[in-house]
């Protein structure tokens, strides 16, 4: 495949990873596969910014051999750790042993403990520059965005923002900027990306932009590590990233429901109706039978939770304990949720979920809607008006 060139002298030589369905232990369903970035710039010195996971190594080399010979790469960016950017570096670093790898003290610290490489590394921090010749590298460290190694580089003169992990999406396609793709779709794949990878980390998003902001820097591209550039509108996904990390939320429910024979799923549905009827959004999970990674993308500007579960073992189902341990990870804000379920005898569902809201620090919980076994007329009739009674505390 022949390595697009994004600018003069800048080439994308990365890896589209059409099949991979799994990412982070199964943590993130990439349903549209990914793409691993890796950029040649070429100048008096030639340079590598990041690799790809160490299965696409030959890839790689593959797509940097239609720009330069490998061996003539005179400089390594490494702006993060995470073995999707620098499973190939040993592999470059066979082809290219004279060059010099350059990242964070954590990312020496971190490549170190992954592939134990005897490599002539530079430690760099923010405002620190490297001069290619006609070109000059500019970096800004970015810990915990998202791993204390995380680094952005930044190209002036071409004005391209190289930001790894930030602003990436997991969409493996054959175009490369955002301007050749479905917009709906693009969103939806960066909301995802942020809601199950970045959300937990929001103040620090917030943060980082707005130091970015005060640089003042003129950005034309933003070139992350996952999925398309961003060239049309980089101010669209920097607007996009600010309204996720500062908790902005709609009108809107998500129930994420799991029922043992039944009696929870028609008070999921029933509550839902309450919702409806109070003109808000809602919409329905049955967390057994849905993508887990597209839940957590809806929850992102959905001001309402609900959570469900019949009691199974005085506990909530295996599968909502599953989503619910996710879930308390990402400690959203600015939230209501309220906790509803069907018991046999002793119940205990209820109190488990309420617990791990605690956990997650939501401070308004709505009060929970409970019954034994089936519940009967009168008892069904009190689910659409708990859904009133929630929709109206929603905004
Ligand atoms: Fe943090 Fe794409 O790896």
């Amino acid at each position: 495949m022949p390595a697009p060139e994004i600018k003069k002298d800048i080439f994308w030589v990365g890896v589209v990873d059409w099949s991979v369905r799994n990412f982070h232990g199964h943590t993130f369903n990439t349903k549209r596969g990914t793409t691993y970035n890796a950029y040649i710039i070429k100048d008096d010195k030639n340079v590598l910014i990041d690799t790809v996971y160490g299965p696409n190594a030959c890839e790689l080399i593959e797509n940097i051999r239609q720009v330069i010979e490998p061996g003539k790469i005179d400089y390594v960016i490494a702006n993060h750790v995470e073995t999707d950017h620098s499973g190939a570096l040993p592999g470059i670093m066979k082809l290219c042993p004279k060059a010099k790898v350059l990242g964070t003290a954590k990312c020496k610290e971190g490549l170190y403990k992954h592939y134990y490489g005897d490599w002539d590394f530079q430690v760099v921090k923010t405002g620190d520059k490297l001069s290619l010749g006609k070109k000059t590298l500019t970096f800004l460290e970015a810990p915990m965005l998202h791993w204390p190694d995380s680094m952005f580089t930044y190209l002036p003169g071409d004005e391209i923002l190289f930001p790894n992990d930030a602003f990436g999406q997991h969409y493996a396609t054959s175009h490369r900027f955002d301007d050749e793709v479905d917009q709906a779709l693009l969103m939806e794949e960066a909301a995802k990306y942020y809601a199950n990878i970045l959300w937990p980390l929001s103040s620090l998003v917030v943060r980082k932009i707005e130091e970015v902001q005060k640089l003042n820097i003129p950005i034309q591209m933003i070139a992350p590590s996952h999925g398309i550039i961003w060239r049309k509108d980089p101010m669209k996904i920097i607007k996009a990233y600010l309204g996720w990390a500062k908790n902005e939320t709609k009108p809107k429910v998500i129930v994420v429901y799991e029922t043992m024979w039944g009696a929870t799923e028609k008070m999921a549905h029933k509550i839902a109706e309450g919702i409806i009827a109070s003109g808000l959004e809602v919409k329905l999970f049955n967390v057994a039978q849905s993508d887990h990674t597209e839940i957590i993308q809806e929850m992102l500007d959905a001001k309402g939770y609900l959570f469900g579960s019949s009691t199974h073992d005085n506990n909530m189902l295996p599968g909502m304990g599953g989503f619910m341990e996710f879930f308390k990870g990402l400690k959203p804000k600015n939230r209501i949720a309220g906790v509803f379920g069907s018991y046999g005898w002793a119940g205990g569902a209820v109190k488990e979920i309420e617990g791990v809201l605690k956990e997650a620090g939501i401070e308004n919980i709505h009060p929970s809607i409970s019954f034994q076994y089936l519940p009967d007329k009168e008892e069904m009739a009190k689910c659409p008006v708990y859904g009133q009674d929630f929709a109206q505390r929603i905004e």
